[in-house]
């Protein structure tokens, strides 16, 4: 039996158990994914041990994710740009670190856009800085998109952000919003306004072009006040629950073998859970 993990610390929130059983299940595996709480005192033993406890690899949440990859004996370019593993696995005894959130974020607008989304979009607004900021504004580079521009309440962490793609990325302070609006093909919302018990991103969407998508990285409520408002408009909406499940698959594949589908069955599987809770991340 094929054994994998969500090590983090608290844990008890991780949707990733939810996923992976749904997928062990529908593909009839005899595997397991386990929640673990480790603490950071505790992680670097925990990396080098873990197989010793069966592990054949896992998935590493907050505050790990950062260790992760200073603990490894190869990470992926993704990883390394990002400078965070949210992905282990075990190959002729080595230790792997992978980040799928690039992949999450970029699967979830190919399954939702049209095919060339990338190129008609042509410049995006990303609103954050933070860790998921990272990987959205990451993806988006690799994609070509000739102007990314974050804005962010912190000028100084948005500038942070401008080493992943110095050609491509523009930092701004939260002012600049309504100004640059009007250019943007793609809006993707990063920060936790809107998510249930914060407040609404406060945001004006008149502005935007008519073929503008708006994506929100926060999945709960699924229709944030961000994406009512741009379906109101007649913008094409992507709502978060996708990125966190297609960040999801890499991992799944390398312990188990088999390459699992994001399907309407696992998101309703997940979103029966979601009614009770709250989260925008792995
Ligand atoms: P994550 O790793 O999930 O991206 P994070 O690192 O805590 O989370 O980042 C949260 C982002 O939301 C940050 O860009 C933060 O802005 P600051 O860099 O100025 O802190 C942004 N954010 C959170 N609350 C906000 C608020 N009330 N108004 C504006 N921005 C906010």
């Amino acid at each position: 039996m094929r054994k994998a993990f969500v090590v983090g610390h608290p844990i008890a929130h991780s949707r990733s158990p939810l996923i992976h059983g749904y997928w062990l299940a529908e593909y009839v595996i005899a595997g397991r994914y386990e929640r673990i709480d480790v603490t950071p005192q505790d992680f670097p033993a925990f990396l080098q041990g873990f197989r010793d406890q069966g592990y054949v690899g896992g998935n590493v949440t907050i505050p790990h994710k950062e260790a992760a990859l200073a603990g490894i004996d190869h990470a992926s370019d993704r990883a390394r740009r990002l400078g965070a593993v949210n992905t282990l696995w075990l190959e002729d005894g080595k230790l792997y670190g992978d980040n799928t959130d690039i992949t999450g974020f970029l699967a979830n607008l190919d399954a939702a856009c049209p095919p060339d989304w990338a190129e008609r979009a042509g410049t995006a607004v990303v609103l954050g800085a933070g860790g998921a900021a990272r990987a959205v504004v990451a993806g988006l580079a690799e994609r070509g998109l000739g102007c990314i521009h974050v804005v962010n309440r912190s000028p100084d962490k948005a500038a942070s952000l401008t080493r992943l793609a110095p050609d491509q990325v523009r930092a701004h302070p939260l002012d600049n919003l309504a100004t640059l609006l009007p250019e943007a093909g793609l809006i993707v919302n990063t920060t936790s306004l809107g998510m249930t018990g914060q407040p609404a991103l406060e945001i004006d969407l008149a502005p935007c072009r008519a073929d503008a998508i708006v994506s929100d990285i926060v999945y709960t409520p699924l229709e944030t006040p961000l994406l009512a408002q741009a379906r109101a408009r007649g913008l094409r909406a992507v709502d978060g629950l996708g990125m966190l499940l297609h960040q999801a698959v890499p991992g799944f594949a390398r312990w188990f073998g088999a390459t699992p589908q994001v399907t309407q069955g696992l998101r309703d599987h997940v979103c029966a859970d979601l009614v009770a809770g709250k989260g925008k991340s792995q």
